[in-house]
Protein backbone atom coordinates (compact mmCIF):
# COMPACT_ATOMS: atom_id res chain seq x y z
CA UNK A 1 0.00 0.00 0.00
CA UNK A 2 1.43 3.35 -1.28
CA UNK A 3 1.97 6.23 1.47
CA UNK A 4 -1.47 8.29 1.58
CA UNK A 5 -1.02 11.84 2.88
CA UNK A 6 -4.68 12.31 3.65
CA UNK A 7 -5.53 9.04 5.69
CA UNK A 8 -8.87 9.06 6.83
CA UNK A 9 -9.11 12.72 6.26
CA UNK A 10 -12.43 14.28 5.82
CA UNK A 11 -12.96 17.25 2.75
CA UNK A 12 -15.54 19.45 0.88
CA UNK A 13 -14.38 20.09 -2.22
CA UNK A 14 -16.68 22.91 -3.75
CA UNK A 15 -17.55 22.89 -7.67
CA UNK A 16 -16.61 19.44 -7.62
CA UNK A 17 -18.53 18.51 -10.42
CA UNK A 18 -15.93 19.19 -13.31
CA UNK A 19 -12.48 20.86 -14.14
CA UNK A 20 -10.24 21.49 -11.37
CA UNK A 21 -12.77 20.53 -8.67
CA UNK A 22 -13.37 17.37 -9.60
CA UNK A 23 -9.86 16.92 -10.43
CA UNK A 24 -8.96 18.12 -6.53
CA UNK A 25 -11.41 15.77 -5.64
CA UNK A 26 -10.26 12.85 -7.13
CA UNK A 27 -6.44 13.96 -6.25
CA UNK A 28 -7.53 13.56 -2.04
CA UNK A 29 -9.54 10.57 -2.25
CA UNK A 30 -6.81 8.94 -3.93
CA UNK A 31 -4.38 10.28 -0.90
CA UNK A 32 -6.96 8.85 1.72
CA UNK A 33 -9.44 11.44 1.82
CA UNK A 34 -13.17 11.01 2.16
CA UNK A 35 -15.17 13.94 0.02
CA UNK A 36 -18.20 15.95 -0.05
CA UNK A 37 -18.30 16.43 -3.49
CA UNK A 38 -20.39 20.14 -4.14
CA UNK A 39 -21.93 21.17 -7.38
CA UNK A 40 -24.27 23.92 -8.79
CA UNK A 41 -26.18 22.35 -11.10
CA UNK A 42 -24.92 19.20 -12.22
CA UNK A 43 -25.67 15.88 -10.41
CA UNK A 44 -24.46 13.74 -13.30
CA UNK A 45 -20.79 15.19 -13.29
CA UNK A 46 -20.75 15.01 -9.12
CA UNK A 47 -22.17 11.43 -9.34
CA UNK A 48 -19.23 10.43 -11.76
CA UNK A 49 -16.85 11.97 -8.98
CA UNK A 50 -18.74 10.31 -6.95
CA UNK A 51 -18.65 6.69 -8.39
CA UNK A 52 -14.92 6.81 -9.09
CA UNK A 53 -14.20 8.25 -5.24
CA UNK A 54 -16.35 4.91 -3.64
CA UNK A 55 -14.11 2.65 -6.56
CA UNK A 56 -11.35 3.94 -4.53
CA UNK A 57 -12.70 2.47 -1.60
CA UNK A 58 -13.45 5.91 -0.11
CA UNK A 59 -16.72 7.37 0.95
CA UNK A 60 -18.19 10.23 -0.93
CA UNK A 61 -21.25 12.22 -1.68
CA UNK A 62 -22.63 14.64 -3.84
CA UNK A 63 -24.31 17.24 -2.09
CA UNK A 64 -26.16 20.14 -4.31
CA UNK A 65 -25.32 23.99 -2.97
CA UNK A 66 -24.78 27.27 -4.41
CA UNK A 67 -21.97 28.28 -2.17
CA UNK A 68 -23.21 32.03 -2.86
CA UNK A 69 -26.23 31.40 -0.46
CA UNK A 70 -26.00 30.91 3.17
CA UNK A 71 -28.97 28.67 3.67
CA UNK A 72 -27.45 26.04 1.43
CA UNK A 73 -23.72 26.12 2.63
CA UNK A 74 -25.15 25.33 5.81
CA UNK A 75 -26.87 22.27 4.31
CA UNK A 76 -23.94 21.36 2.73
CA UNK A 77 -22.07 21.34 6.27
CA UNK A 78 -24.42 19.56 7.59
CA UNK A 79 -24.62 16.84 5.20
CA UNK A 80 -21.38 16.60 5.61
CA UNK A 81 -21.00 16.28 9.03
CA UNK A 82 -24.05 14.03 9.54
CA UNK A 83 -22.59 11.61 6.65
CA UNK A 84 -18.71 11.78 7.83
CA UNK A 85 -18.33 12.69 11.25
CA UNK A 86 -15.93 15.38 11.00
CA UNK A 87 -14.31 18.15 8.47
CA UNK A 88 -10.22 18.68 8.32
CA UNK A 89 -10.00 20.34 5.11
CA UNK A 90 -12.06 22.37 2.64
CA UNK A 91 -10.88 23.53 -0.74
CA UNK A 92 -12.84 26.68 -1.82
CA UNK A 93 -12.98 25.62 -4.99
CA UNK A 94 -16.69 27.00 -6.89
CA UNK A 95 -15.79 29.93 -8.73
CA UNK A 96 -16.96 31.37 -12.60
CA UNK A 97 -16.61 33.60 -14.60
CA UNK A 98 -19.15 35.99 -16.85
CA UNK A 99 -17.44 38.38 -19.46
CA UNK A 100 -17.85 41.26 -21.02
CA UNK A 101 -16.22 44.06 -21.79
CA UNK A 102 -16.50 47.18 -19.10
CA UNK A 103 -18.75 49.59 -20.20
CA UNK A 104 -21.09 46.73 -21.08
CA UNK A 105 -20.84 44.81 -17.82
CA UNK A 106 -23.85 44.39 -16.20
CA UNK A 107 -24.46 44.89 -11.90
CA UNK A 108 -25.82 40.62 -12.38
CA UNK A 109 -22.49 39.86 -14.26
CA UNK A 110 -20.69 41.46 -11.43
CA UNK A 111 -22.75 40.13 -8.83
CA UNK A 112 -22.54 36.74 -10.24
CA UNK A 113 -18.62 36.68 -10.21
CA UNK A 114 -18.28 38.00 -6.84
CA UNK A 115 -21.07 36.01 -5.07
CA UNK A 116 -19.58 32.72 -6.46
CA UNK A 117 -15.91 33.58 -6.25
CA UNK A 118 -15.69 35.74 -3.03
CA UNK A 119 -18.47 35.47 -0.82
CA UNK A 120 -18.54 31.84 -1.50
CA UNK A 121 -15.25 31.35 0.40
CA UNK A 122 -16.54 33.69 2.71
CA UNK A 123 -19.68 31.58 4.15
CA UNK A 124 -17.93 28.00 3.26
CA UNK A 125 -14.75 29.51 5.20
CA UNK A 126 -16.76 30.47 8.18
CA UNK A 127 -18.51 27.48 8.66
CA UNK A 128 -15.25 25.30 8.22
CA UNK A 129 -13.72 27.59 10.77
CA UNK A 130 -16.19 27.16 13.58
CA UNK A 131 -16.11 23.40 13.17
CA UNK A 132 -12.34 23.49 13.20
CA UNK A 133 -12.25 25.29 16.06
CA UNK A 134 -15.13 22.79 18.08
CA UNK A 135 -13.18 20.17 17.39
CA UNK A 136 -9.71 21.39 17.79
CA UNK A 137 -6.39 18.81 17.27
CA UNK A 138 -7.38 15.73 16.66
CA UNK A 139 -5.05 12.54 19.06
CA UNK A 140 -3.26 10.85 15.92
CA UNK A 141 -4.45 12.96 13.27
CA UNK A 142 -3.15 16.13 10.86
CA UNK A 143 -0.63 18.59 13.05
CA UNK A 144 -3.85 21.28 12.12
CA UNK A 145 -6.60 21.37 13.04
CA UNK A 146 -7.95 22.64 10.02
CA UNK A 147 -6.65 23.01 6.39
CA UNK A 148 -8.50 25.58 4.04
CA UNK A 149 -7.53 25.91 0.34
CA UNK A 150 -9.20 28.90 -1.70
CA UNK A 151 -8.78 28.44 -5.74
CA UNK A 152 -7.46 31.20 -7.06
CA UNK A 153 -6.16 32.16 -10.23
CA UNK A 154 -2.76 33.94 -11.77
CA UNK A 155 -5.56 36.83 -12.31
CA UNK A 156 -5.22 37.50 -8.44
CA UNK A 157 -1.93 39.45 -9.81
CA UNK A 158 -2.33 39.69 -13.46
CA UNK A 159 -4.93 42.26 -14.48
CA UNK A 160 -7.63 41.03 -17.03
CA UNK A 161 -8.54 43.22 -19.48
CA UNK A 162 -12.53 42.04 -20.13
CA UNK A 163 -12.73 39.91 -17.15
CA UNK A 164 -12.69 42.85 -14.40
CA UNK A 165 -15.11 41.68 -12.23
CA UNK A 166 -13.16 37.96 -12.57
CA UNK A 167 -10.01 39.52 -11.75
CA UNK A 168 -11.35 41.62 -8.77
CA UNK A 169 -12.71 38.99 -7.00
CA UNK A 170 -9.17 36.89 -7.51
CA UNK A 171 -7.53 39.81 -6.07
CA UNK A 172 -10.08 39.90 -3.31
CA UNK A 173 -9.05 36.17 -2.61
CA UNK A 174 -5.44 36.84 -2.13
CA UNK A 175 -6.41 38.99 0.77
CA UNK A 176 -9.09 37.09 1.95
CA UNK A 177 -7.04 33.85 2.35
CA UNK A 178 -4.03 36.01 3.59
CA UNK A 179 -5.98 37.88 6.34
CA UNK A 180 -7.97 34.68 7.36
CA UNK A 181 -4.22 32.58 7.49
CA UNK A 182 -3.35 35.70 9.63
CA UNK A 183 -5.93 35.50 11.90
CA UNK A 184 -6.31 31.25 12.44
CA UNK A 185 -2.52 30.52 12.33
CA UNK A 186 -2.72 30.73 16.26
CA UNK A 187 -5.45 28.27 15.93
CA UNK A 188 -3.73 25.66 13.84
CA UNK A 189 -5.92 26.35 11.03
CA UNK A 190 -3.59 27.25 8.06
CA UNK A 191 -5.07 28.53 4.89
CA UNK A 192 -3.43 28.97 1.71
CA UNK A 193 -4.23 29.58 -2.21
CA UNK A 194 -3.38 27.95 -5.43
CA UNK A 195 -3.15 30.01 -8.10
CA UNK A 196 -3.44 28.00 -11.51
CA UNK A 197 -2.19 29.14 -14.79
CA UNK A 198 -4.17 27.99 -17.80
CA UNK A 199 -5.56 24.85 -16.90
CA UNK A 200 -7.86 22.65 -19.48
CA UNK A 201 -11.35 22.77 -18.52
CA UNK A 202 -15.03 23.92 -19.42
CA UNK A 203 -13.85 27.54 -18.42
CA UNK A 204 -11.73 28.35 -20.37
CA UNK A 205 -13.01 26.23 -23.73
CA UNK A 206 -12.87 29.38 -25.85
CA UNK A 207 -8.86 29.30 -25.63
CA UNK A 208 -8.29 25.83 -26.39
CA UNK A 209 -10.27 24.21 -28.52
CA UNK A 210 -9.06 25.37 -31.71
CA UNK A 211 -5.81 25.41 -32.82
CA UNK A 212 -5.45 29.01 -33.47
CA UNK A 213 -6.41 29.79 -29.81
CA UNK A 214 -4.36 27.48 -28.02
CA UNK A 215 -0.86 29.11 -30.29
CA UNK A 216 -1.76 32.05 -28.67
CA UNK A 217 -2.29 30.90 -25.45
CA UNK A 218 0.76 29.04 -25.35
CA UNK A 219 2.86 32.18 -26.01
CA UNK A 220 1.70 32.98 -22.48
CA UNK A 221 2.89 29.69 -21.45
CA UNK A 222 6.94 29.27 -20.78
CA UNK A 223 6.91 26.13 -19.93
CA UNK A 224 4.98 24.93 -23.94
CA UNK A 225 1.94 23.09 -22.80
CA UNK A 226 -1.63 23.89 -21.28
CA UNK A 227 -2.08 22.56 -17.52
CA UNK A 228 -4.58 19.75 -16.48
CA UNK A 229 -6.85 19.24 -13.58
CA UNK A 230 -4.42 16.72 -12.09
CA UNK A 231 -1.80 19.39 -12.32
CA UNK A 232 -3.68 21.20 -9.70
CA UNK A 233 -4.58 18.23 -7.25
CA UNK A 234 -1.41 17.06 -6.83
CA UNK A 235 -0.64 20.66 -5.13
CA UNK A 236 -3.69 20.72 -3.27
CA UNK A 237 -2.81 17.68 -1.39
CA UNK A 238 0.40 18.87 -0.81
CA UNK A 239 -1.63 21.97 0.97
CA UNK A 240 -3.80 19.58 2.74
CA UNK A 241 -1.17 17.79 4.05
CA UNK A 242 0.95 17.89 6.73
CA UNK A 243 4.13 17.86 4.35
CA UNK A 244 3.13 21.45 3.96
CA UNK A 245 2.52 22.49 7.75
CA UNK A 246 4.80 25.04 7.97
CA UNK A 247 3.43 26.69 4.88
CA UNK A 248 0.70 29.12 5.90
CA UNK A 249 -0.76 31.91 4.00
CA UNK A 250 0.66 31.54 0.70
CA UNK A 251 -0.80 31.26 -3.02
CA UNK A 252 1.18 28.62 -4.76
CA UNK A 253 1.24 29.55 -8.68
CA UNK A 254 0.21 26.29 -10.36
CA UNK A 255 0.91 27.41 -14.09
CA UNK A 256 3.76 26.58 -16.06
CA UNK A 257 5.55 29.77 -15.43
CA UNK A 258 2.09 32.36 -16.92
CA UNK A 259 3.36 34.52 -13.73
CA UNK A 260 6.65 35.20 -15.10
CA UNK A 261 5.42 37.73 -17.64
CA UNK A 262 7.09 35.64 -20.57
CA UNK A 263 5.97 38.59 -23.19
CA UNK A 264 9.69 40.31 -20.92
CA UNK A 265 11.93 37.91 -22.15
CA UNK A 266 12.78 39.64 -25.28
CA UNK A 267 10.77 42.76 -24.43
CA UNK A 268 10.86 45.53 -22.25
C1 LIG B 1 -9.31 31.58 -15.89
C2 LIG B 1 -9.10 30.96 -17.26
C3 LIG B 1 -7.81 31.45 -17.88
C4 LIG B 1 -6.64 31.36 -16.92
C5 LIG B 1 -5.38 32.01 -17.47
C6 LIG B 1 -8.07 31.35 -15.06
O1 LIG B 1 -8.25 31.86 -13.77
O2 LIG B 1 -10.46 31.04 -15.30
O3 LIG B 1 -10.20 31.26 -18.10
O4 LIG B 1 -7.52 30.69 -19.04
O5 LIG B 1 -6.96 31.97 -15.70
O6 LIG B 1 -5.61 33.28 -18.02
Amino acid sequence: MTYQALKGQKAIVTGASSGIGAGVALALAAAGADVAVNYASSLSGAQRVVDEIKAMGRQAIAVKADVAQEDDVQALFDATLTAFGGLDILVNNAGLQQDAAFAEMTLAQWNKVMGTNLTGMFLCSRLAVKEFLRCGLKPGGSRASGKIICMSSVHEVIPWAGHVNYAASKGGVKLFMQSLAQELAPKKIRVNSIGPGAIQTPINKAAWDTQQALDALLKLIPYGRIGVPEDIGKAAVWLASDDSDYVNGQTIFVDGGMTLYPEFADGG
